[in-house]
Protein backbone atom coordinates (compact mmCIF):
# COMPACT_ATOMS: atom_id res chain seq x y z
CA UNK A 1 0.00 0.00 0.00
CA UNK A 2 1.60 3.65 -0.93
CA UNK A 3 1.39 5.86 2.05
CA UNK A 4 3.09 8.89 2.13
CA UNK A 5 6.45 9.43 3.85
CA UNK A 6 8.26 12.69 5.62
CA UNK A 7 10.14 15.07 2.85
CA UNK A 8 13.40 14.12 5.28
CA UNK A 9 13.29 10.79 3.48
CA UNK A 10 12.95 11.59 -0.02
CA UNK A 11 16.75 11.78 -0.89
CA UNK A 12 16.66 8.31 0.39
CA UNK A 13 13.94 6.39 -1.44
CA UNK A 14 16.12 6.27 -4.37
CA UNK A 15 17.89 2.84 -4.85
CA UNK A 16 21.63 3.17 -4.84
CA UNK A 17 25.01 1.34 -4.46
CA UNK A 18 28.22 1.88 -2.05
CA UNK A 19 31.10 3.31 -3.62
CA UNK A 20 34.35 4.30 -1.41
CA UNK A 21 35.55 7.79 -3.16
CA UNK A 22 39.58 8.00 -3.31
CA UNK A 23 41.46 10.72 -3.63
CA UNK A 24 45.22 12.07 -2.85
CA UNK A 25 46.72 15.82 -2.89
CA UNK A 26 50.26 16.24 -2.77
CA UNK A 27 51.25 13.44 -1.02
CA UNK A 28 48.15 12.68 0.92
CA UNK A 29 45.60 10.15 0.17
CA UNK A 30 42.14 10.08 1.68
CA UNK A 31 39.21 7.51 1.35
CA UNK A 32 34.97 8.14 2.25
CA UNK A 33 32.04 6.20 1.79
CA UNK A 34 29.56 7.71 -0.45
CA UNK A 35 25.90 6.50 -1.70
CA UNK A 36 25.75 9.41 -3.87
CA UNK A 37 27.00 8.54 -7.38
CA UNK A 38 25.74 7.81 -10.19
CA UNK A 39 26.59 7.32 -13.94
CA UNK A 40 25.23 10.28 -16.13
CA UNK A 41 26.49 9.42 -20.16
CA UNK A 42 28.47 6.89 -22.18
CA UNK A 43 30.03 9.72 -24.50
CA UNK A 44 32.20 11.14 -22.88
CA UNK A 45 31.99 9.06 -20.31
CA UNK A 46 30.71 11.25 -16.98
CA UNK A 47 29.90 10.50 -13.53
CA UNK A 48 28.47 12.79 -10.49
CA UNK A 49 29.28 12.42 -7.03
CA UNK A 50 27.79 14.16 -3.63
CA UNK A 51 30.12 15.43 -1.31
CA UNK A 52 29.21 17.21 1.40
CA UNK A 53 30.63 20.39 2.12
CA UNK A 54 32.31 19.55 5.52
CA UNK A 55 33.93 16.59 4.21
CA UNK A 56 38.13 16.25 3.60
CA UNK A 57 37.58 14.85 0.55
CA UNK A 58 35.72 17.66 -0.46
CA UNK A 59 39.11 19.63 -0.43
CA UNK A 60 41.24 17.09 -1.57
CA UNK A 61 38.76 16.76 -5.32
CA UNK A 62 38.76 20.59 -5.30
CA UNK A 63 42.47 20.81 -5.30
CA UNK A 64 43.69 17.92 -7.37
CA UNK A 65 40.42 17.90 -9.30
CA UNK A 66 40.24 14.12 -9.66
CA UNK A 67 38.83 11.74 -7.76
CA UNK A 68 38.21 7.66 -7.90
CA UNK A 69 35.11 5.62 -7.77
CA UNK A 70 35.07 2.77 -6.26
CA UNK A 71 32.48 0.46 -6.51
CA UNK A 72 32.15 -1.42 -3.57
CA UNK A 73 31.37 -5.14 -3.08
CA UNK A 74 31.29 -7.26 0.03
CA UNK A 75 34.57 -6.66 0.63
CA UNK A 76 34.65 -3.16 1.82
CA UNK A 77 31.66 -3.69 4.04
CA UNK A 78 33.80 -4.43 7.12
CA UNK A 79 34.94 -0.64 6.94
CA UNK A 80 31.80 0.69 7.10
CA UNK A 81 31.07 1.53 10.67
CA UNK A 82 35.02 2.12 11.58
CA UNK A 83 34.11 4.88 8.95
CA UNK A 84 31.43 7.01 10.78
CA UNK A 85 32.72 10.29 11.78
CA UNK A 86 36.57 9.29 10.75
CA UNK A 87 37.67 11.65 8.81
CA UNK A 88 41.19 12.02 6.78
CA UNK A 89 41.99 15.24 8.67
CA UNK A 90 42.44 13.76 11.33
CA UNK A 91 44.59 10.36 10.39
CA UNK A 92 47.36 9.90 8.78
CA UNK A 93 46.00 7.22 6.49
CA UNK A 94 42.48 6.56 6.18
CA UNK A 95 43.40 3.45 3.76
CA UNK A 96 45.27 2.23 6.75
CA UNK A 97 42.87 2.96 8.94
CA UNK A 98 39.70 1.50 7.78
CA UNK A 99 41.59 -1.52 6.85
CA UNK A 100 41.43 -1.11 2.67
CA UNK A 101 44.00 -2.07 0.25
CA UNK A 102 44.69 -0.34 -2.37
CA UNK A 103 45.87 -0.46 -6.09
CA UNK A 104 47.72 2.15 -8.18
CA UNK A 105 45.95 4.21 -10.79
CA UNK A 106 46.38 4.59 -14.63
CA UNK A 107 45.67 8.16 -15.08
CA UNK A 108 44.99 9.85 -11.30
CA UNK A 109 47.19 10.33 -8.39
CA UNK A 110 44.34 8.88 -6.18
CA UNK A 111 44.62 5.12 -6.01
CA UNK A 112 42.22 2.70 -6.37
CA UNK A 113 40.70 0.77 -3.51
CA UNK A 114 41.81 -3.26 -4.04
CA UNK A 115 38.66 -6.09 -3.95
CA UNK A 116 35.79 -3.58 -5.40
CA UNK A 117 33.28 -4.73 -8.24
CA UNK A 118 34.77 -1.82 -9.98
CA UNK A 119 37.39 1.35 -10.52
CA UNK A 120 36.63 4.68 -11.91
CA UNK A 121 39.27 7.03 -12.32
CA UNK A 122 37.83 10.41 -12.90
CA UNK A 123 38.81 14.21 -14.02
CA UNK A 124 36.21 16.62 -12.40
CA UNK A 125 35.18 19.26 -15.50
CA UNK A 126 32.51 20.25 -13.67
CA UNK A 127 31.24 21.02 -10.20
CA UNK A 128 27.61 22.51 -8.61
CA UNK A 129 26.99 23.44 -5.16
CA UNK A 130 23.49 21.94 -4.15
CA UNK A 131 22.58 22.81 -0.58
CA UNK A 132 25.33 21.68 2.23
CA UNK A 133 26.37 19.45 -1.11
CA UNK A 134 28.98 19.40 -3.76
CA UNK A 135 28.33 17.55 -7.05
CA UNK A 136 30.93 16.83 -9.11
CA UNK A 137 31.17 15.50 -12.36
CA UNK A 138 34.25 14.02 -13.47
CA UNK A 139 34.77 12.28 -17.04
CA UNK A 140 36.24 8.79 -16.77
CA UNK A 141 39.82 8.65 -17.76
CA UNK A 142 39.83 4.86 -16.88
CA UNK A 143 37.71 2.01 -15.96
CA UNK A 144 38.36 -1.22 -14.62
CA UNK A 145 35.70 -3.94 -13.72
CA UNK A 146 36.10 -7.79 -11.77
CA UNK A 147 32.85 -9.18 -12.95
CA UNK A 148 33.13 -11.74 -10.28
CA UNK A 149 32.97 -9.40 -7.22
CA UNK A 150 29.44 -8.33 -7.26
CA UNK A 151 28.32 -4.55 -6.16
CA UNK A 152 26.37 -3.86 -3.12
CA UNK A 153 22.80 -2.04 -3.28
CA UNK A 154 21.59 0.04 -0.83
CA UNK A 155 18.31 1.80 -0.40
CA UNK A 156 17.47 4.28 2.64
CA UNK A 157 20.40 3.23 4.70
CA UNK A 158 20.34 0.08 4.22
CA UNK A 159 23.02 -2.10 2.36
CA UNK A 160 21.85 -5.38 0.32
CA UNK A 161 24.65 -7.86 -0.20
CA UNK A 162 24.73 -9.36 -3.46
CA UNK A 163 23.20 -12.96 -3.84
CA UNK A 164 26.17 -15.33 -4.65
CA UNK A 165 24.02 -17.62 -6.80
CA UNK A 166 23.29 -14.66 -8.98
CA UNK A 167 25.27 -14.80 -12.40
CA UNK A 168 27.20 -11.79 -13.12
CA UNK A 169 25.29 -10.76 -16.14
CA UNK A 170 22.06 -10.75 -14.19
CA UNK A 171 22.99 -7.33 -12.36
CA UNK A 172 19.45 -6.48 -10.95
CA UNK A 173 19.81 -9.99 -9.17
CA UNK A 174 21.89 -7.97 -6.22
CA UNK A 175 18.87 -6.03 -5.75
CA UNK A 176 16.65 -8.72 -4.90
CA UNK A 177 17.56 -7.83 -1.90
CA UNK A 178 16.30 -4.81 -1.60
CA UNK A 179 13.04 -5.67 -3.30
CA UNK A 180 11.81 -7.14 0.13
CA UNK A 181 11.94 -3.15 1.73
CA UNK A 182 8.70 -1.54 1.60
CA UNK A 183 8.27 1.74 2.70
CA UNK A 184 7.40 1.44 5.71
CA UNK A 185 11.26 0.70 6.45
CA UNK A 186 12.36 3.92 4.80
CA UNK A 187 12.21 5.32 8.79
CA UNK A 188 13.98 2.50 9.78
CA UNK A 189 18.46 3.76 9.80
CA UNK A 190 21.10 1.73 9.31
CA UNK A 191 22.09 -1.50 8.11
CA UNK A 192 22.11 -5.07 9.64
CA UNK A 193 24.77 -5.00 11.85
CA UNK A 194 25.05 -0.99 12.36
CA UNK A 195 26.15 -0.67 16.30
CA UNK A 196 23.60 0.96 18.50
CA UNK A 197 26.21 3.42 19.11
CA UNK A 198 27.09 4.76 15.64
CA UNK A 199 23.22 5.01 14.88
CA UNK A 200 22.40 7.30 17.43
CA UNK A 201 25.93 8.92 17.11
CA UNK A 202 25.05 9.51 13.26
CA UNK A 203 23.44 12.87 12.35
CA UNK A 204 21.17 13.27 9.03
CA UNK A 205 23.96 15.64 7.18
CA UNK A 206 26.40 12.60 7.55
CA UNK A 207 23.96 9.83 7.03
CA UNK A 208 24.96 7.39 4.94
C1 LIG B 1 27.30 4.17 3.93
C2 LIG B 1 27.71 5.60 3.90
C3 LIG B 1 27.36 6.41 2.83
C4 LIG B 1 27.75 7.76 2.80
N1 LIG B 1 27.42 8.52 1.72
C5 LIG B 1 27.93 9.76 1.61
C6 LIG B 1 27.76 10.51 0.41
O1 LIG B 1 27.15 10.08 -0.57
N2 LIG B 1 28.32 11.75 0.36
C7 LIG B 1 29.04 12.29 1.42
O2 LIG B 1 29.55 13.39 1.28
N3 LIG B 1 29.20 11.60 2.56
C8 LIG B 1 28.69 10.35 2.67
N4 LIG B 1 28.92 9.61 3.80
C9 LIG B 1 29.62 10.24 4.92
C10 LIG B 1 31.14 10.31 4.70
O3 LIG B 1 31.65 9.06 4.35
C11 LIG B 1 31.76 10.81 6.00
O4 LIG B 1 31.31 12.14 6.24
C12 LIG B 1 33.28 10.76 6.01
O5 LIG B 1 33.70 10.76 7.37
C13 LIG B 1 33.97 11.93 5.33
O6 LIG B 1 35.37 11.69 5.42
P1 LIG B 1 36.50 12.75 5.02
O7 LIG B 1 36.35 13.94 5.95
O8 LIG B 1 37.77 11.99 5.26
O9 LIG B 1 36.29 13.13 3.60
C14 LIG B 1 28.51 8.29 3.87
C15 LIG B 1 28.86 7.47 4.96
C16 LIG B 1 28.47 6.14 4.98
C17 LIG B 1 28.88 5.28 6.14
Amino acid sequence: MLTEAPLSLAYRVTPTGLYLISTAYEGKRNVQFAFRALGLSDDPPLLAIGIQDGNFSREMIQKSGEFVVNVCSENQLHAVNRSRDLSGRNVEDKFVALGLETLPAKQVRAPLVAGCHANVECRVVQEVKAGELFLFIGQALAAHIDDQLAPVGRLAGNHAQPDPSARPAARSAVFSGLQSHRLGCLSRRGGAGESQQARASRTPSRAG
